[in-house]
């Protein structure tokens, strides 16, 4: 299959996608053994594997995996259920934007944040946006006196707001704050479970999911890819494409 070594891809001949993390075994042995530099085949255990959405073109589906299995762990593992109310932090970017489209899927209520200019997109998605910054748990609270019952934090340097935000008995986990095991909230990284990338799959098709792609580029082009990534403000996914399979 053909491989780019980022850690999610889009495989055009076997109808399949997958995600993998290189802090994982497997993968980081097969990175071991064929050396970083970059390669067109690799063999991967089945079980890190899923069939791609039908209603989602390749491009789209290459920026699934990583952030979408990302998002859909976290809110399953929170046990998120229709009915609740989750806050989401960084509601705009790759995993934010797919988390938001999840837990309505799962029939939840989602206020998310971002800032002004991405607030319609978030309408889109289907969640009431807030602002991010000094003054965003009481804007949370304005729209949620009760407070929420689960708070996802996909951004990071969000803790106290998140604890000022959730109901008595409410949960909360970040991809990116390790500070929220100190305050009973979980810290979590994505695990490529090939059975989760499916069932997401399917949630994509079942639920019209979409993959926002801010931008794409040719291999050649992919170190100004990461630059473009590394301004923090991208819209959902940048994708790196290998040929125009579209
Ligand atoms: N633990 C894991 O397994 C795991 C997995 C994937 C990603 N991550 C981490 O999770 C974070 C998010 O990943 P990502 O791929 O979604 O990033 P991303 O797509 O690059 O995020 C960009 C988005 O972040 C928003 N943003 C910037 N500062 C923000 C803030 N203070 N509050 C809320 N939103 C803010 C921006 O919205 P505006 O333009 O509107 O400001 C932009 O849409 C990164 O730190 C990444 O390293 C962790």
């Amino acid at each position: 299959m053909s491989f780019v070594p980022r850690k999610a891809l889009a495989m055009t001949e076997e109808a399949l996608i997958t995600c993998f993390h290189v802090s994982r075994a497997p993968v980081r042995q097969a990175l071991k053994e064929l050396g970083d530099e970059g390669y067109e085949y690799i063999a991967l255990p089945e079980r890190l594997l899923a069939r791609k959405p039908a209603s989602l073109g390749w491009n789209e589906s290459a920026g699934l995996p990583l952030a979408g299995l990302t998002a859909y762990q976290v809110l399953t593992r929170l046990g998120l259920k229709a009915g609740e109310t989750v806050l989401i932090h960084g509601g705009a970017g790759g995993v934010g934007s797919l988390g938001i489209q999840i837990a309505v899927a799962l029939g939840a209520k989602v206020i998310a944040t971002a800032s002004e200019k991405n607030h319609d997109f978030l309408r889109s998605l289907g969640a009431e946006p807030v602002s991010y910054g000094e003054g965003l748990a009481a804007r949370v609270r304005a729209l949620r006196p009760q407070g929420v019952d689960v708070v996802a934090d996909f951004a990071g340097g969000n803790l106290d707001a998140t604890l000022a935000v959730l109901a008595d008995g409410g949960r909360h986990a970040s991809i990116a704050d390790s500070d929220v095991e100190q305050h009973g909230g979980t810290w979590m990284w994505v695990n490529p479970v090939g059975a989760e990338l499916q069932e997401l799959a399917d949630l994509v098709d079942e639920h019209g999911i979409r993959v926002e792609v801010a931008r794409t580029f040719p291999l050649p082009q992919a170190a100004d890819a990461f630059l473009l990534n590394m301004d923090g403000h991208t819209r959902g996914k940048i994708v790196v494409t290998v040929d125009d399979v579209a």
